[in-house]
């Protein structure tokens, strides 16, 4: 798709118009990923971070966070309960946490995979912008997927937003090369009507996912949090892009139909905005993978990247009923295994010509 016809969906304001993206893109994740939703068990490990990025709430200059980070063991307990809901996949996510070292993370990536009740668990890490050297001792560790969005292609808009260390550049999209040489199954994603940000810029941010190849998508509207200078930003422009979960859904079409067989997570982010439907809102507009949240309750509160209710889903058990409930209501069914993404399978030959993943499972 034209970067000209990628703007007009965006500004698409007709309904009957937009009735068509949400069901090509409902098609096309149907012939290209399956029917079956994936579901991750998303871990917040730390919420310690070294950086001042404008948007998030966790960012480094935010004297208000109360900070925290699990030991090795809680992480592993963690893992267990992601096998005992069913899950295939753990997704250890933190801030750009220095204190966890790389032979740390090693450590319990090893511990995962060599566990009687963890060890066909995908590991998948989200764990910031780290170094080759790290993400190599990871990746033969056993780690399989990586995540780290690149934000926004406007390189502009991402300076002013993404501050670099000192005395360093921002280099995400190098990272995420890195990632791929590395043979991680590699994730990245953007977030949906930033102050500054275009349709423009939101319809190159489309192409820099097919640019990419990548496998994995994630990808949810901005949400302001009252402790970051993003927060007070100025009023929008007219080009602004609106942050709701409209515009983040029409993203999520559109990304379907451009990398139709990558895996598309529904996000917590459009569920804030939605509580009630954005999960099922994603799901038939070309999703196919939620991440139910098993970070322990007593931590849950203050992984505040931006403001949502965190505590009103009920505990991972409570959590794992309504979804698998929900997800049926809407005519689907949830994966077991470990959901690989059908790209990922495909470029690297893991599939004959002619095979076709069914949920991530050779057919
Ligand atoms: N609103 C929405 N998403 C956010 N993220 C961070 N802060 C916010 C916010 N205020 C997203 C970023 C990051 C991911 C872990 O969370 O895209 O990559």
């Amino acid at each position: 798709m034209k970067l000209d016809k990628l703007i007009a969906w965006l500004r698409e304001a007709d309904a009957a118009s937009l009735e068509t993206l949400w069901r090509e893109a409902d098609s096309a994740r149907d012939r290209h990923v399956g029917g079956q939703v994936h579901l991750r068990g998303l871990v917040e490990i730390s919420n310690h971070c070294r950086r001042s990025c404008a948007y998030c709430g966790l960012r480094h200059a935010n004297a208000k966070v109360r900070r925290y980070r699990m030991s090795p063991a809680e992480i592993l307990a963690a893992a267990k309960t992601a096998v005992g809901l069913g899950y295939g996949t753990v997704v250890l996510q933190a801030g750009e946490d220095e204190a966890l070292t790389a032979p740390l993370v090693a450590e319990v990536i090893r511990q995962i995979k060599s566990g009687a009740h963890t060890g066909n668990l995908a590991v998948t890490l989200s764990l910031g912008e780290r170094t080759e050297d790290e993400l190599a001792l990871w990746k033969d560790a056993g780690a399989d997927r990586y995540l780290l969005r690149f934000e926004t292609s406007n390189k502009t808009l991402f300076k002013r937003i993404h501050p670099p260390l000192p005395g360093r550049n921002c280099r995400r999209i190098d990272i995420l090369r890195v990632l791929r040489d590395l043979g991680y199954e590699t994730g990245s994603g953007i977030m949906v009507g930033i102050p500054g940000q275009t349709y423009e810029d939101l319809a190159r941010d489309l192409a820099t996912f097919v640019e990419l190849d990548l496998d994995m998508i994630g990808l949810g509207p901005y949400v302001p949090h009252a402790d970051t200078p993003l927060a007070n930003a100025a009023p929008a422009e007219k080009d602004q892009t609106p942050n709701d979960g409209l515009m983040a859904c029409k993203v999520v079409a559109l990304t379907r139909l451009v990398c139709p067989d990558t895996n598309i997570p529904a996000t917590t982010a459009l569920s804030a905005l939605d509580p009630i439907s954005g999960y099922e809102g994603a799901l038939t507009r070309g999703a196919n993978v939620v991440m139910p949240n098993l970070t322990p309750t007593r931590y849950r509160r203050f992984y505040d990247i931006y403001p949502m209710d965190r505590g009103g889903c009920g505990g991972p058990v409570t959590f794992n009923k309504k979804i698998r409930a929900r997800i049926a209501a809407i005519g689907r069914t949830t994966a077991t295994g470990r959901g690989d993404s059908p790209h990922y399978l495909n470029r690297t030959g893991v599939l004959r010509v002619g095979q076709r993943p069914v949920g991530g499972v050779v057919a």
